[in-house]
């Protein structure tokens, strides 16, 4: 099908998902559409982006709705191979040898305490390339390190795709939108945007120094008071913070100086009892 629509000289745009789908995928096909005649969804809950006691079993599973939602949004084609398609089975001969590995932009964010997460999102994603072999794929600013290293990816594997960033969709109170969240009891939902207003209130403060300071003057300092003013609020009610970190881009490493006109990334994990949040802004530099 894929080759058709290239050998019609059609563009083909893949939104790559673990289904459970929402307002934040939709958004993500929605922009997908703006850029090719095809929009191929992939739905596949990947097993080896899972560590041991995550919550691979448990994630929810909505084929038939996920399909439904797809067919209203206009989706060409929905991908939904079963885990013996994408790996073999275990009684076939189709061993695994290799991973990709990954250095220094796993190193700190989520990679830290997931280890292993972000080989097994490249392994499927480059299944998932080579298969629909997209002109342009789109991913959500939700998973931010996600972005950069599948962007990453792309480039120096010279995968000949254009990666979009898709906005992050949330609620109306501000909590990313996530299949996670259905995890949430009330309380802890009523909780959860504090993560959001927390990332936004450093975005807010260190803006204000960017536009404070004299044009000509070079870095300005992160204050270590305002990451540890945030980290004792989220323990104060009951959220196990994961990280709270300032990082510069594309590298993703912690940084303690902004240097105006680089893109910076705010981001924050938190778990508030068993379901792990996370959320980011971006930080403007520019001063204007
Ligand atoms: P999943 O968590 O299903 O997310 C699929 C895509 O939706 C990702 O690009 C993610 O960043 C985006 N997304 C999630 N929540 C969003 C929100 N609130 N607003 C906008 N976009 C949002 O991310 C994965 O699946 C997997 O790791 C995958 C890339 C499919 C590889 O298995």
């Amino acid at each position: 099908m894929v080759s058709e629509w290239h050998r019609q000289g059609e563009r083909v745009a893949l939104v790559p998902t673990m289904g459970a789908l929402h307002d934040g995928h939709l958004s993500l096909i929605r922009q997908a559409k703006e850029h090719a005649a095809h929009v191929v969804v992939s739905v596949f809950v990947n097993p080896t982006q899972f560590a041991p006691g995550e919550d691979y079993e448990r994630y929810p599973r909505t084929l038939e709705t996920d399909m439904e939602k797809c067919r209203s949004e206009g989706v060409s084609l929905v991908f939904a191979p079963d885990r013996n398609e994408m790996y073999g089975s275990d009684d076939e001969e189709r061993p695994h040898y290799l991973s990709v590995r990954i250095s220094g932009m796993n190193r700190h964010l989520c990679g830290a305490s997931r280890p292993g997460h972000f080989e097994g999102v490249l392994q499927v994603v480059n299944k998932l390339f080579n298969i629909a072999r997209p002109d342009v794929a789109v991913f959500g600013q939700k998973d931010i390190q996600q972005w950069f290293i599948i962007r990453q990816m792309a480039e120096e594997f010279e995968h000949p795709v254009e990666i979009l960033m898709g906005p992050t969709r949330r609620e109306s109170d501000g909590l990313a939108k996530s299949s996670r969240n259905v995890y949430l009891s009330p309380d802890q939902r009523r909780k959860a945007p504090m993560l959001f207003a927390s990332l936004k209130r450093v975005s807010d403060t260190l803006r204000e120094q960017i536009l404070k300071q004299d044009a000509d003057s070079g870095e300005i300092p992160v204050p270590g008071t305002l990451l540890s003013g945030e980290k004792q609020r989220f323990a104060e009610n009951g959220f196990k913070l994961d990280y709270f970190s300032i990082v510069g881009t594309p590298d993703l490493q912690p940084v303690d100086v902004i240097v105006p006109g680089r893109l910076y990334v705010i981001a924050a994990a938190a778990w508030l009892g068993n379901t792990r949040l996370i959320d980011n802004v971006l930080l403007n530099t520019r001063k204007e």
